[in-house]
């Protein structure tokens, strides 16, 4: 298998079809050989994209700093192989300056961050999400100097609506920092995104990058039956972002979806990502691999034929 790479918008930036996301399984509870493994094997794979959140844990920030160890004791000579992205935009720290989109706030958590994964510069910042409060000239005010700076190489946006997202992109277009991609939740059991903004993207030609493909784990197989295997993100009690609950109200599409991949013979998981790679506003899927084997598993949707149309018309109808 080898990686295919996709244009992302009209930049010069490649990025592979499949990328890693450090948000869950990364942070203090993780076991650090695994995912020094997990880093090296995504390079041998061609992912070479790691998108990371000044965040991401836990603890917040927990992410980032195991990735700066691993940096600077495995891949300190891969750096330019490597595209690395970090954001600010969530409640990061106490007192005013931690949180949202302020210019305070983001640039403060770039330096965090970038003292956090020992690095001189990420290849892109986001901002996080967008900030009702602030006005976005200053939230892109903030990354247009990130940029200038030299401490980011692009900006990028995550979850904004169309509209803001078409604004923001005449802004660092104007300022000759343009955006280089959006970030949206997008996957078989969430498509928000569809109605206004993948088609904005689409008007923009930015690149799109589209995370919890795999809905937390709920589009592979692992909770077949309403059953939480030992170990999984909706079995873990202290995890606030994938629960029981959401399962179970999941469990009749799940099941819908594990018969059409079966029907089709494809496995669940590279069905769901694979369904994400029909779109051509898409550049890049954001999974996010707690092991080795489950990384090369995601690894197995690049590379592949479209899906049959008859396999689409049923995810379709599903
Ligand atoms: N911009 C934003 O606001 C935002 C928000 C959320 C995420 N993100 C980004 O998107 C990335 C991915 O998000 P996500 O973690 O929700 O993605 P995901 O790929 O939908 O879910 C990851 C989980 O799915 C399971 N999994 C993955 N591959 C598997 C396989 N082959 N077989 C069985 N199970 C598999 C694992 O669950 P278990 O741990 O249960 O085994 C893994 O932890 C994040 O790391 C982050 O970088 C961005």
């Amino acid at each position: 298998m080898s990686m295919n790479y996709r244009r992302c918008g009209r930049s010069g930036v490649l990025l592979p079809e499949i990328s890693l996301g450090l948000w869950h399984n990364f942070g203090q509870p993780a076991r650090h050989e695994e995912c020094r493994s997990i880093i090296a094997r995504a390079m041998e794979l061609g992912i070479c994209h790691f998108d990371l959140a000044n965040n991401y844990g836990p603890p917040p920030g927990a992410a980032e700093t195991r990735f700066g160890e691993l940096m600077q004791s495995d891949f300190a000579a891969h750096r330019d192989e490597m595209f690395i992205a970090t954001k600010a935009g969530h409640l990061m720290w106490n007192g005013p300056y931690g949180d949202w989109g302020s210019r305070k706030h983001l640039l403060a958590s770039l330096d965090q961050s970038l003292r956090r994964m020992k690095l001189d510069y990420v290849d892109v910042f986001y901002s996080h999400r967008p900030d009702p409060d602030t006005p976005l000239e200053e939230t892109m005010g903030a990354l247009i100097t990130a940029v200038k700076s030299g401490k980011a190489l692009y900006a990028g946006l995550s979850k904004y609506p169309a509209h803001l997202f078409t604004r923001a992109c005449a802004m660092l277009k104007e300022a000759g920092v343009p955006c280089l991609l959006h970030q949206l939740r997008y996957n078989l059991l969430d498509r928000a995104c569809e109605p206004s903004q993948l088609p904005a993207v689409g008007e923009q030609h930015t690149g799109c990058i589209v995370f919890s493909p795999l809905a937390q784990g709920m589009l592979t197989g692992k909770y077949a039956g309403g059953v939480l295997p030992v170990g999984s993100r909706a079995a873990d009690s202290t995890s606030p972002f994938l629960n029981a609950d959401q399962v179970a109200t999941q469990a009749e599409r799940i099941a819908t979806f594990q018969r059409i991949a079966d029907e089709a013979g494809i496995p669940l998981t590279q069905l769901a990502l694979r369904w994400l790679l029909r779109r051509p506003e898409i550049t890049s899927v954001l999974i996010g691999a707690r092991t080795v084997q489950q990384l090369e598993d995601c690894a197995t949707a690049t590379g592949q034929p479209p899906l049959p149309q008859d396999v689409l018309d049923a995810l379709e109808q599903a």
